[in-house]
């Protein structure tokens, strides 16, 4: 795969990026689309998500928008880990306290250690994984 087609696939995949606090559809922000009713900006209900390497440093927590979902994809170690950012108590949003080294959910307080393992509170089952891989300088990530 070249460069300018893993781009482009990454383009139709319509992956999005949490930039100060809200998920924002990464084809409208290379777009410059503003929402709307424009079927050919919309994102596939399933597949994988292209997200390209350069967005995800080494050593940090990037939140990206897999199909509606927040996913939290780590680069560590050669590797990357993508986490499901949904709580599995009721779904709220989880988010990385890096001060505790644990995911804490504002509904009810639920926390989840490094690993996404519950640990406090009404979380009973780990923060789901999903499916991850690096090819050509692109991270496809699969729900
Ligand atoms: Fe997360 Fe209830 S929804 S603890």
């Amino acid at each position: 795969m070249s460069r300018n087609e893993s781009r482009r696939d990454f383009l139709k995949q319509g992956a999005g990026l949490v930039l100060a606090g809200a998920t924002v559809p990464l084809w409208n922000l290379l777009s410059g689309c503003q929402g709307g009713q424009d079927s050919r900006n919309a994102s596939p209900a399933s597949g994988p998500v292209m997200v390209p390497l350069a967005l995800v440093p080494e050593g940090r927590r990037t939140v990206v928008d897999v199909h509606g979902k927040p996913v939290e994809l780590l680069r560590q170690d050669g590797g990357v880990t993508a986490r499901s950012l949904r709580c599995t108590h009721q779904g709220c949003k989880v988010a990385w306290r890096e001060a505790d080294q644990e995911y804490v959910c504002p509904c009810h307080d639920g926390r989840f250690d490094h690993e996404g393992q519950p640990v406090y509170g009404m979380p009973r089952r780990a923060l789901p994984l999903l499916h991850a891989v690096v090819r050509d300088d692109v991270i496809e990530v699969s729900a």
